[in-house]
């Protein structure tokens, strides 16, 4: 798919479509107006005539628009003008590729990124337009035998900004945007692949991918006899059980001089989460393949990063692990020793994602990080407490909290923060050792956290629970690829400022 951006006339565009958006009732969009009064009112006829409202989402589809150069004028309902925001920006974008996809415009110039979103700019519009685009286009048919693609798919977006300063803007707007989803893309693929492909070592061989493509990327895979060599025994518990050896990935990418600290993300790998000896039951388990969605949001973020040649040090650490019951599989009741020398009784084998991550949050001390920020698909508390429209939040840093909240605002991809109380440490209390890795009843999402703040006093920390938003069930099932745009933003934010 290519992208640009243009300040032009809606009549004088050469393409196989223009789009239009017409708000609720029946009012053109400022192009609409410039397209009716060249056509000699033909738009504010059919509208007259009870053809379109311009209820969101609405479409009407015209050929050989009188004194027009396109083949065709799609005609978008964008909803009440008032009630315009980031939610119905994103339908109507969604709307026309939907449509133009399915209806043979290879090629088209839209002006809905003219449109007045409340409280955003031109920058805000084109990025967005390219992310709900490639979002709405992005399948997974690497399985299927046949291919369910268009036959005359859009391979050619231009978004029209109003005027000729705001080409700019427009082009480092599509940059950003075509990265952010470029990850986004590479997280929904790796999340949705299934899990007797996706393991440890898949994992592993596409990180060395990146390693090889790229100078700036350095790549180390740990194995796990290492790990164990190395004092990992949370970690260890976790992938012992399963016949696929248990792996931490580390990418390295050196986007500025060498002693600027590197903002690391860590991710949940757990690339088949059965529960272990506390299997889960069988309902819905499929979706336990998600359980490296925070592995993929991580490794989705590491390449949108790297696309944007950030001036940035970034280290992205992944843990990558099976869960399985059997033989060698931990039982609830073990002890085991973390790599920051703090034990833990395992008393529920399928709270697997606190025991791989502990470890790779005591492993990354030895960068030196300016901030970590780790990404699970960690409880399914979180998934009560806040569905699928916000990540989960914790962290032990104020200012770090509000720049992620702050990140998620813009770019759509939200957090909402819940707190890391001290009273909440102690339904981690064991009897037999340092601590076990279960909270007990209430507040699941933050004993999960508590458990996680034990090992990261060293440094500034962010945890963002992303088992509700990382995929979606049902129909749809799949991944969504967040929260690459989130994680992408912060470092964006970050790397301007
Ligand atoms: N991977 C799950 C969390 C999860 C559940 C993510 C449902 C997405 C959908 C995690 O490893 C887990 O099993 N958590 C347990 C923790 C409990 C045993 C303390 C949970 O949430 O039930
Ligand atoms: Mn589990
Ligand atoms: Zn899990």
């Amino acid at each position: 798919m290519e992208f640009n951006v243009k300040s032009g006339n809606p009549e004088k565009q050469r393409s196989a479509c223009v789009v239009i958006g017409v708000f609720d009732s029946r009012k053109l969009s400022q192009a609409g107006e410039q397209i009716d009064e060249v056509s000699e009112g033909y738009l504010s006829n059919l509208l007259r005539r009870g053809d379109m409202e311009g209820k969101l989402g609405q479409v009407l589809l015209l050929h050989n628009v009188p004194n027009t150069l396109s083949d065709r004028v799609l005609l978008i309902g964008c909803g009440k003008e008032r009630d315009f925001g980031d939610k119905q920006y994103n339908t109507v974008i969604a709307k026309a590729i939907t449509t133009l996809n399915e209806t043979g415009s290879m090629d088209a110039v839209c002006f809905l990124s003219e449109l007045n979103v409340k409280g955003r700019d031109t920058h805000w519009k084109v990025r967005h337009a390219i992310e709900s685009t490639q979002d709405t286009l992005y399948s997974f048919e690497e399985y299927k035998s046949k291919s369910e693609t268009a036959r005359r798919p859009v391979r050619r977006l231009v978004f029209n900004v109003t005027t000729r300063k705001d080409l700019t803007i427009g082009e480092q707007a599509i940059a950003e945007g075509i990265a952010v989803s470029k990850g986004a893309h590479k997280a929904r693929d790796l999340a949705n692949q299934p899990p007797n492909i996706a393991n440890p070592t898949y994992l592993a061989e596409e990180a060395k991918i990146l390693a090889v493509q790229n100078d700036h990327v350095e790549c180390q895979i740990i194995d796990e006899s290492e790990l164990k060599e190395m004092g990992m025994g949370a970690f260890t518990a976790v992938s012992q059980g399963s016949k696929t050896p248990g792996k931490l990935i580390v990418l390295k990418y050196n986007g500025a001089e060498a002693e600027k600290k590197p903002i690391v993300l860590v991710g949940k790998g757990i690339t088949f989460d059965s529960g272990g000896i506390s299997l889960k039951p069988g309902e819905r388990m499929d979706e336990m393949k998600y359980d490296m969605g925070g592995a993929a949001g991580v490794f989705g973020c590491f390449v949108a990063v790297t696309e944007l040649s950030l001036v940035v040090n970034l280290v992205v650490v992944i843990a990558a692990a099976e869960n399985m019951p059997s033989g060698d599989a931990a039982r609830p009741g073990d002890i085991v020793t973390t790599l920051s020398g703090q034990t833990v009784e395992i008393l529920n084998t399928d709270a697997e994602g606190r025991l791989v991550l502990c470890d790779a949050l005591t492993y990354v001390e030895r960068f030196d990080p300016d901030v970590v920020i780790d990404v699970a698909t960690l409880t399914g508390a979180c998934i009560v407490a806040l569905g699928d429209q916000a990540s989960g939040l914790l962290s032990n840093h104020n200012p770090l909290a509000h720049e992620l909240l702050n990140a998620g605002e813009l770019c759509g991809d939200r957090a909402w923060r819940l707190p890391l109380w001290d009273e909440y440490q102690e339904q981690l209390d064991s009897n037999f050792a340092d601590m076990s890795n279960l909270g007990g009843r209430g507040a699941g999402t933050i004993t999960a956290a508590c458990f996680l703040s034990r090992y990261t006093k060293k440094y500034q920390w962010a945890h963002l629970d992303i088992a509700g938003t990382a995929w979606k069930t049902g129909k749809a099932k799949g991944a969504t690829g967040r929260p690459v745009p989130l994680l992408t933003q912060y470092i964006l934010s970050r790397a301007n400022s």
